[in-house]
């Protein structure tokens, strides 16, 4: 999404239907410079993780998106908004809770990129640690490989399941807390802008200029999960879509 489309529109995007693109659990490239045990050991370790919290999560998450109830802690539900990969860093999406609330998800990372580089980093010092060994034989230096690698995977799964995509993104009202205009982001400034009076938030919603600095005033910040690392939902309200009957 471009910036001037952002700026030009109320978009109100609806919520998209999952659907199933053919990327890899990760999202990884295979570069082809990892033994292939090595590449199993990592893919396999991951697999296994994202299944078991996803599907557990999913369970959860999905009782929970069925069953409405007006008491306090049931008046939330979680909603889908996008899948984890389809914005990039710096984009936004538009999305209107099913109670007509405005809100603007913001892309502001990329875990998985970041780990990406990292693991690179992390491969080039193996290879220079075992280059400095010369005053090891050839089988010496092959048994000293097998366990820096094996440290270095480990060292690499842990990471890689601490990534959470819902953390690379964020979710605010875009009604400005001032005079209730429509707030926009500007990725080119890292901000949110509202141009009724020129309030300006920072990326995470606090007013920095402006109305909203004078009063103190902030974007509502809605929180965002993404239990199988794939999808991305948002937590909303959903108390006035409870049955008669249940309200
Ligand atoms: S309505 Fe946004 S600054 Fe006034």
């Amino acid at each position: 999404m471009s910036e001037s489309q952002e700026e030009s529109t109320d978009v109100g995007a609806k919520p998209e239907v999952p659907s199933n693109t053919g990327e890899t659990d990760t999202g990884e490239t295979d570069t082809g410079s990892q033994p292939v045990a090595r590449r199993e050991f990592l893919s396999f370790g991951a697999m296994c993780c994202g299944l078991a919290a996803g599907y557990g999560t999913l369970v959860a998450m999905g009782g929970r998106f069925l069953y409405v109830s007006d008491s306090d802690d049931k008046s939330m539900a979680l909603q889908y908004v996008t899948n984890c990969d389809s914005l990039t860093v710096g984009e936004t999406i538009d999305y209107v809770t099913p109670l007509g609330a405005k809100i603007v998800v913001a892309r502001q990372r990329n875990q998985m990129q970041e780990f990406k580089k990292q693991e690179e980093a992390l491969e080039q010092e193996l290879v220079e640690t075992l280059e400095k060994q010369t005053e090891l034989d050839q089988e010496q230096k092959k048994k000293l490989e097998e366990e820096l690698r094996q440290a270095l995977d480990l060292k690499l799964l842990n990471m890689r399941n601490k990534i959470d995509p819902a953390k690379d993104y964020i979710a605010l009202s875009s009604v400005c807390p001032h005079l209730g205009c429509q707030v926009h982001w500007q990725s080119h400034k890292k901000e949110f802008y509202c141009p009724c009076h020129q309030g300006r938030f920072n990326a995470d919603g606090v007013g920095i200029a402006g109305p909203p600095l004078d009063a103190g005033q902030s974007l509502a910040q809605y929180n965002l999960e993404s239990p199988d690392k794939r999808m991305l939902f948002i937590e909303v309200p959903v108390v006035g879509l409870t049955a008669p009957e249940d309200a």
